[in-house]
């Protein structure tokens, strides 16, 4: 099918410009003023701004904690990210202990390849190293895995500083990085012994026993073994002032940090975790929420260019899974969805705004995560060659976020009744209509994205 886009605005990190899009076989083949060819089906997208295909590099679909399952599998959850503008999610193909790398991966394929919607690539999750697995890190470049998640906290996932120091240098071998979930699980999980012994059984404690200090002293412990291994690191979903504050001072030390925060981060605070009725329960993720003052800081660093991406870390429960915690808040599966949301959140209250430029957006939502975790320039811009994956944006749309038309399985979401500005009028993954007005188009058309080594720019 041949394509033409007719003017539309261009974005990109760089700038935006009026031009063009000539589309043939998935990809983007011409891009330029005045395109005209006789065969081609024309869309007018005058008044809009187009921007690459989002790219959320922090979902859980399909995921098992062994108390729960996340609500979204990888139709429902890719069908989600669409309707927002996201047409590829980087998910985390997470390691069972005993298993290899290769049987993880195999796992995740098995649960997405001809499931999803939008594309789809793996980081892979490593929650049990030996000598076969660090073997196996060689092998993943081929599969088209070049980066990883290591965690800090939670006991059935949680890594050594020991092992996270020699993920770091095979990794490194590769032209690979490693994202870090950054808590101390020892204080987590004596701050949640604490506060039980005081009869805090509520959602109230949760944020109370995971404090920032835990997240920034992880950080820092983690920037420290990355030194050690000299190799630059990504911290996933960052939350706090503290936090920030380590990975600028490590910056200015000369450490390469690469850093996500979310959109939850940015817009919610820790007085919902007060709520009656174990609403609070919603909005149990970890890092937890924070303050006002924590929220003013992450949005500082997004518009001075210290965060480098805003994922979602998607990870729904259902609200009768969440009641798992009732009586004990630290039985409460942890996260929450995101998703479908992140780019009217961000554009509404980061563009609208005024705090960022729908090319901070492009950046942030698209480019970087392309360039990080080796997409780019095929993913992540609009340029010749690129795979067709686009979205034109409406500007002018005002909503207000409710959970009864999300494309998520989730029966809530923490953005119940915020105003929205802006929406993914028209998505196109590798050229073909996939979601008009809200409606999702096609099926299962996503594909694995194999992704080659990272770009770095810190
Ligand atoms: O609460 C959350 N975010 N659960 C998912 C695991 C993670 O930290 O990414
Ligand atoms: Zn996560």
């Amino acid at each position: 099918m041949e394509l033409i886009i007719k003017n539309g605005r261009l974005v990109s990190g760089e700038g935006s410009f009026e031009a063009d899009i000539f589309i043939a076989d998935g990809k983007i083949e011409r891009i330029d003023k005045n395109i005209s060819l006789p065969n081609a089906e024309v869309l007018d997208a005058a008044g809009r701004s187009i921007f690459p295909g989002f790219i959320d590099p922090h979902t859980h679909l399909d995921m098992e904690t062994g108390v729960a399952h996340t609500a979204d599998d990888f139709l429902s959850g890719t069908h989600a990210a669409l309707a927002g503008g996201t047409t590829t999610v980087l998910d985390f193909a997470t390691q069972n202990k005993g298993e290899t790398l290769t049987e993880a991966l195999k796992n995740w394929h098995a649960l997405a390849d001809g499931k999803s919607g939008c594309d789809y690539g793996f980081h892979m999750a490593i929650t049990d190293w030996n000598d076969g697995v660090k073997r196996e890190i060689a092998e993943m470049p081929a599969q088209g895995v070049t980066s990883y998640k290591l965690y800090m906290a939670y006991d059935a996932l949680r890594v050594t500083d020991a092992q996270t120091y020699e993920v770091l240098c095979e990794v490194k071998k590769q032209g690979g990085i490693v994202g870090m979930h950054c808590e101390n699980g020892d204080l987590v999980n004596e701050l949640i012994k604490k506060q039980l012994a005081e009869g805090n059984m509520g959602t109230a404690a949760h944020p109370l026993s995971r404090p920032d200090t835990v997240e920034a002293e992880a950080i820092n412990r983690y920037i420290a073994i990355a030194e050690l291994a000299d190799c630059p690191v990504n911290i996933v979903h960052l939350s706090s002032q503290a936090g920030l504050e380590v990975v600028l001072r490590a910056r200015r030390a000369g450490r390469k940090v690469y850093v996500e925060t979310c959109p939850q981060y940015l817009l919610l605070d820790d007085m919902v975790y007060m709520q009656p009725n174990f609403e609070g329960a919603k909005y149990v993720m970890s890092p937890p929420l924070r303050k006002k003052a924590d929220e003013a800081a992450l949005w500082q660093a997004v518009e001075g260019g210290d965060a480098d991406t805003i994922g979602t870390d998607h990870c729904p429960f259902m609200w009768a899974d969440k009641q798992l915690g009732r009586e004990d808040f630290s039985k409460i599966p942890n996260g929450a969805p995101g998703v479908e949301l992140r780019p009217q959140l961000i554009y509404t209250y980061g563009v609208k705004t005024g705090r960022i430029t729908e090319e901070d957006m492009c950046r942030l939502l698209a480019e970087n995560p392309a360039k990080l975790f080796g997409m780019y320039p095929y993913k992540g811009a609009l340029a010749e060659g690129a795979d067709a994956d686009i979205v034109i944006w409406d500007g002018d749309y005002t909503g207000r976020v409710t959970a009864k038309t999300q494309h998520s399985r989730c029966d809530f979401t923490p953005y119940e009744g915020f105003e929205i500005c802006g929406r993914a009028e028209i998505v196109l993954l590798h050229g073909q209509m996939a979601v008009r007005a809200g409606e999702i188009l096609i099926e299962n058309g996503g594909r694995y994205v194999k992704r080659g080594a990272c770009r770095f720019w810190r």
